[in-house]
């Protein structure tokens, strides 16, 4: 669970002394595409005046971003909506109006019967017409309103300045996904790709950077897929914008997820080698390595078709650390079908991943089979799974104690005098730095890995106390 905290957004103040100031709340659930899309909600409410709130009892809008991805996701939005409109009713005695909004993926996907289901809600609102909440807000206090619709104007032309700051961003550049894989909702509930022009990113960027971003993550359902309009309105490839933006003055970092295996093109590679400004990172799902599971999930490539692509991703970019996403159980998976992951997953070496136990989402066409594999075989080999991949993990990390690393400082650490930021790999590191190196790139020796995180000390500061 994201939090979109609205507060760093910006939202604008009122004058001071006003207790008139309407505040909002945004929580937001899921993928970064969701966190992405509940700043710019911030966004959208803070040009109204809403100030932003982390406090959900005072807040005189609750907007929740909701992810459809996950098991039971509309039964848990439902639990949550009966816990506000308590609060909405305890408001309203109080003379207080509560608007709630309920956005995101469940909202695509289960609209009518939101509005059906839980009177307290007044706002439904998909993913792609989020631009129009003031309306939408505003229309709510004569009817409840539904919007789902894949407008054909583009929102991000409707969606005000950039507000959210920090030192590192995330940029959508590409919507939704044509490959519809046989388990996952994402094509019906985001619909098909689209891919945002060269143009309007890069004006994005520079905003973020101005804003004191220093490192952006691009973010798209099949990013790798993005085929915006370049500068001479001809398609630009990932490689191609990621080579537009690397001109930013101030820029420092770039990374993109998620990808398909089958859209990861030869000049995308090849980026790896040659974008200076590209982390040898990369997120690439494979969820089994079984060639028989992979077709019945219509990924449409093998495990040796992965094990080729990655090892001329290692040839381009020896230090490359990889990720992926693993689904254990998809229905019909027999044991030895299951070691196939295994093996793949011990041949490949992963830096981290994300692994889950498959569960049916319904309107997809793994939900309507009848072998589902037990829940106890499902959760047994999701142990044995992660198991092997967290010895991965820390053997990675653990690799990384004694050696110096470029580390970017994004916020002050747990303890006073700390700082905490990213290595090259995404991994966090902790040391003793001021506060004033914050969105800057520091050498840092590593020192030692501990629950979770590297703690370092500046190379500078190591050679004086030699
Ligand atoms: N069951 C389990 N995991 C799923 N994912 C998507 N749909 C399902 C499902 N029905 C996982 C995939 C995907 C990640 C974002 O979520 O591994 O890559
Ligand atoms: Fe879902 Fe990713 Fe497959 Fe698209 S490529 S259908 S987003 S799992």
């Amino acid at each position: 669970m994201l939090q979109a905290r609205a507060s760093s957004s910006g939202g604008r103040r009122g004058p001071p002394g006003s207790d008139t100031l309407k505040k909002a709340f945004v929580k937001s659930y899921g993928c970064q595409m969701n966190a992405y899309d509940a700043a710019r909600m911030a966004d959208v409410l803070g040009a109204q005046g809403y100030a932003a709130t982390e406090s959900v009892e005072e807040a005189d809008v609750v907007v929740l971003n909701t992810c459809h991805i996950r098991e039971k996701a509309a039964e848990k939005v439902f639990s949550e909506v009966g816990r506000l409109r308590v609060l909405k009713a305890e408001r309203a005695q109080a003379g207080l109006d509560t608007r709630i909004v309920v956005a995101g993926c469940v909202a695509q996907a289960e609209g009518r019967e939101i509005l059906a289901r839980t009177p307290a809600v007044d706002v439904v609102v998909g993913p792609q017409s989020y631009h129009r909440l003031p309306e939408l807000l505003a229309e709510s206090h004569k009817r409840r309103v539904v919007d789902t619709e894949f407008p054909i104007e583009d929102k991000f032309d409707h969606l005000p300045a950039r507000r959210t700051q920090g030192v590192t961003g995330f940029l959508t550049v590409q919507e939704g996904c044509d490959k519809f894989c046989a388990f996952c909702v994402v094509p019906y509930t985001r619909g098909a790709e689209v891919s945002r022009s060269v143009a309007a990113i890069r004006a994005e960027a520079e905003a973020l950077v101005a804003g004191g971003v220093r490192e952006i993550t691009l973010i798209g359902q099949n990013v790798n897929a993005y085929h915006g309009a370049g500068g001479d309105g001809a398609p630009a490839s990932l490689a191609g914008l990621m080579d537009a933006l690397g001109t930013i003055p101030g820029l420092l970092r770039l990374r993109y997820t998620t990808s398909h295996p089958n859209d990861m093109a030869d000049d995308l590679i090849a980026a790896h080698a040659d974008n200076p400004l590209l982390m040898p990172y990369l997120h690439l799902p494979v969820q089994s390595g079984s060639d028989r599971v992979l077709q019945a999930m219509n990924r449409r490539h093998t495990g040796d078709a992965y094990r080729r692509l990655i090892a001329r991703i290692r040839e381009a970019r020896p230090d490359i650390a990889l990720s992926s996403d693993f689904i254990v159980g998809f229905p019909g998976e027999t044991e030895p079908e299951f070691e196939e992951t295994m093996r793949l997953v011990a041949e490949i070496g992963f830096a981290s991943a994300f692994s889950f136990k498959y569960s049916p989402r319904p309107g997809t066409p793994a939900a309507e089979r009848e072998d589902a594999v037990p829940e106890a075989v499902k959760t047994e080999r999701l142990a044995r799974l992660q198991g092997l991949l967290d010895a991965q993990r820390h053997a990675f990390n653990q690799s990384t104690v004694g050696q110096v690393v470029d580390v970017l400082i994004e916020k002050t650490g747990r303890h006073p005098g700390q700082v905490a930021g990213k290595t090259p790999h995404l991994q966090a590191v902790q040391l003793d730095a001021p506060a004033s190196t914050i969105g800057t790139i520091l050498a840092v020796r590593i020192v030692r890995y501990g629950s979770n995180s590297l703690f370092g000390e500046r190379v500078a500061d190591a050679a004086a106390a030699a």
